[in-house]
């Protein structure tokens, strides 16, 4: 993908300046090549807080207005679920590159009008998946692909929290506006961290199970988030799943999220690659494989990263030319469709077919 159109400066403009928004804003101000010129925000008050705080130009409530200026070459967008589809598509229309945070959408059907729009345009159109770019995810890349593990038979990835629900009463425990609960929040970072390791992104079929133990009693609360809360909001999404995904290749994946649990540890993620020379786990990443004198577990030294550590340099260098697109579009889908059919099969009782 070639996107170098001679451009040595990229124009920002963030939607959102909730708990990742700022990441966002903190993100492109690490690249020379990028300067964040507007913010929208429909909350006056998040809004101007930072606007100052990030020296930003210009503040507005309407995102739709930075669509219509032609000097604005990027759209960064950290918004609630329910929104990501629309304004990603909107903002792809006005030939935009878009940098979405995850989860792509809420359903795989919108998630796909936004692949077909970006390829339409030519533009670049990239999922903010962050664990892609951790060091150990980069390392444990080069060592897969070092051929290391053998064939990767099966896969273990995992986020589990003791107490880690976004704020209750937020737009992140309401379906309408989140679609879906933990499985879209977390489990969409260890699934695409796993599936990227594995090399392999289309699912045949699923089978899922949710469950809200904590949320709906007022419990497992974790603060993260900076919108309002209401009080009054049923808490209907999921606070913990589990899925076994059959890879079409015949591979198996075995996914947990919870955002509470009674659990060993507050807050742990990992990923485990069984391959028939070795096994891989992550992080920290450690090698594991029957030696001639015994059994070895080795930790890896770190490898130097295959793209910057950072996700929104990375879309810089990606739009100066510098870097191909490390998460891509397609590979996003195939992870919405897996997420979709966690829920469905857990509504169903069955097991889901993924096309
Ligand atoms: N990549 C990651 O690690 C990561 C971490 C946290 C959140 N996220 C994702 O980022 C998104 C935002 O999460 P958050 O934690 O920042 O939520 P948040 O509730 O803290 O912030 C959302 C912000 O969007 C603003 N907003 C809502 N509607 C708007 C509109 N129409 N125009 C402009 N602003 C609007 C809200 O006022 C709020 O400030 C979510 O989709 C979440 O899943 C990603």
């Amino acid at each position: 993908m070639k996107l170098n159109r001679g451009k040595s400066h990229y124009n920002v403009a963030v939607i959102g300046a909730g708990g990742i928004g700022q990441d966002h804003l903190a993100s492109f101000k690490l690249h020379p090549a990028a300067c964040v010129v507007a913010l929208a925000e429909v909350s006056p008050a998040r809004g101007r807080e930072a606007v100052e705080r990030f020296g930003i130009p210009e503040l507005v409530n309407d995102y739709r207005t930075l669509l219509a200026r032609a000097d604005i070459d990027v759209i960064s967008i950290a918004l609630p679920n329910y929104l990501h589809a629309k304004v990603a598509l909107d903002a792809l229309k006005a030939g935009k590159h878009v940098m979405l945070d995850k989860p792509m959408a809420t359903n795989a059907r919108d998630a796909a009008k936004l692949v077909a729009e970006a390829r339409k345009r030519g533009v670049l159109f990239m999922v903010g998946q962050n664990f892609r770019f951790n060091l150990e995810t980069q390392t444990s890349k080069r060592i897969v692909d070092k051929g290391t593990l053998g064939d990767i038979y099966h896969a273990k990835t995992s986020w589990s929290r003791r107490s880690g629900i976004p704020r209750i009463g937020s737009w992140f425990t309401q379906r309408r506006f989140a679609g879906g609960g933990c499985t879209y929040d977390i489990g969409v970072h260890a699934l695409d961290r796993c599936l990227y390791l594995m090399g392999e992104f289309e699912a045949a079929a699923v089978s899922g199970q949710t469950y809200a133990k904590f949320g709906p009693r007022g419990l497992g609360d974790g603060s993260w988030g900076k919108s309002e809360i209401d009080p009054r909001a049923p808490f209907d999404v999921d606070d913990l799943s589990v899925a076994l995904i059959k890879l079409k290749s015949g591979r198996t994946v075995l996914l947990e999220a919870s955002w509470a649990a009674h659990g060993p540890l507050a807050d742990s993620n990992s990923t485990e690659l069984f391959g028939t020379e070795a096994g891989l786990s992550l992080p920290p990443v450690q090698v594991f494989r029957q030696t001639p004198t015994g059994y070895s577990i080795e930790t890896a030294k770190p490898l130097p990263p295959l793209v910057n550590t950072n996700r929104m340099v990375h879309f810089i260098d990606c739009l100066l030319g510098k870097a191909e697109p490390f998460v891509k579009p397609s590979e996003s889908l195939a992870v919405q469709k897996i997420l979709d059919a966690i829920y469905a099969s857990a509504s169903s009782g069955r097991e889901v077919r993924v096309r």
